[in-house]
């Protein structure tokens, strides 16, 4: 595993993060322990999660994952060997509180996070997409409470536009608060525009450790879906979400991935996460995996280094969304 500063951070992560919005959803408990077992001993170190999930998987309330992994860090005594990043904003109880970057929900957000992490502090507490009904002084002033009180430590954001992350930043600076130290964006190789466009620039200028999700745009990156078929079990059975992707632009990109992966004795998937690797502005990738198998594939992306002409190559292909 090879590891990055985080921005201007302290924490030193792997370039591999552990996303965990699949457990109590597409994985079961025990597989969700056998995965964070394997990251653990393969030398990842960094797992993003968040309050939310997965309240949309049916009787799963949200909170699901954040409590399993206090449940894991307790029972493998763990909680040194990780670096937890998770995010506040979507809806967690009703009221007009339920939700948002308010103080006042913020700090009870966070409160139960700590308690279902079962941690003293969040290492990365992430606004988990904007919230245009409150004052951005509002949220930072709560940030900065928590941060005083040691309840976390560093604070970054997802889902943000290039001038709202700029618009926070200035604001910060202005009023001497704690900045976003980080940005999550949705970033791959089918999904470009929304992080290229004028994200990266900003990033890269101002030294925002960058995280990228959904880095195999959900599975569609590992070349499991074709022309003919959706695989069943797989998140895009049954549902829209590989629509955007499944047209001839998606396909010409698996198929060049997987030209490239032949040179490489890789698999597709390890290919398109050693592209997002290969972009210098981008920290660590947070992968999803619902079994050890998946993991087991995946984590050798970081020994796979593309040629300057094969990321040439990728980079210059039209992505379709
Ligand atoms: N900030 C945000 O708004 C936001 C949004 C989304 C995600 N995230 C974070 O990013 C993390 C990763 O997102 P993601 O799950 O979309 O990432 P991803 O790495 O693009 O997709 C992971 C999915 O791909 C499939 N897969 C993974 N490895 C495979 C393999 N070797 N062979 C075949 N299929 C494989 C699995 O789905 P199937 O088995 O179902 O095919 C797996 O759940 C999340 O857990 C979460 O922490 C954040």
């Amino acid at each position: 595993m090879e590891y990055r500063t985080l921005g201007q951070t302290d924490l030193h992560v792997s370039r591999l993060c552990l996303g965990t919005m699949t457990m109590g959803w597409t994985s079961s408990k025990e597989d969700s322990f056998a995965v964070m077992d394997y990251a653990v001993e393969h030398g990842i170190n960094f797992f993003d999660t968040a309050d939310i999930y997965s309240y949309w998987a049916e009787g799963n309330p949200g909170g699901v994952a954040e409590t399993w992994i206090g449940e894991w860090l307790q029972s493998r005594q763990a909680r040194g060997k990780v670096i937890i990043a998770t995010k506040v904003r979507g809806r967690m109880w009703e009221g007009p509180d339920g939700e948002g970057l308010s103080r006042r929900h913020i700090i009870r957000a966070a409160e139960d996070s700590l308690r279902r992490l079962q941690v003293e502090t969040i290492d990365l507490y992430q606004s988990h997409w904007p919230d245009e009904n409150t004052p951005l002084e509002e949220t930072f002033r709560a940030f900065e409470e928590l941060i005083r009180q040691g309840k976390v430590r560093y604070i970054g954001c997802s889902n943000h536009t290039a001038a709202q992350l700029q618009a926070s930043l200035d604001l910060c600076r202005a009023e001497n608060l704690p900045c976003y130290k980080t940005l999550q964006p949705h970033y791959n190789l089918v999904h470009r525009a929304e992080y290229e466009s004028e994200l990266m620039e900003l990033c890269r200028r101002e030294n925002i450790g960058v995280i990228p999700y959904s880095p195999l745009a959900g599975g569609f990156l590992t070349g499991k879906y074709t022309r003919k078929k959706i695989p069943r079990h797989s998140r895009g059975y049954g549902s829209d979400r590989m629509r955007p992707y499944m047209n001839e632009l998606g396909f010409a990109i698996l198929d060049a991935l997987r030209a490239i992966a032949r040179q490489h004795k890789a698999t597709v998937a390890q290919t398109a996460i050693a592209w997002l690797l290969a972009n210098p502005t981008v920290t660590s990738a947070i992968i999803g995996a619902n079994t050890v198998d998946q993991l087991v594939d995946t984590i050798k992306a970081v020994d796979v280094h593309l040629t300057p002409e094969e990321k040439a190559r990728l980079d210059s292909l039209p992505s379709p969304t």
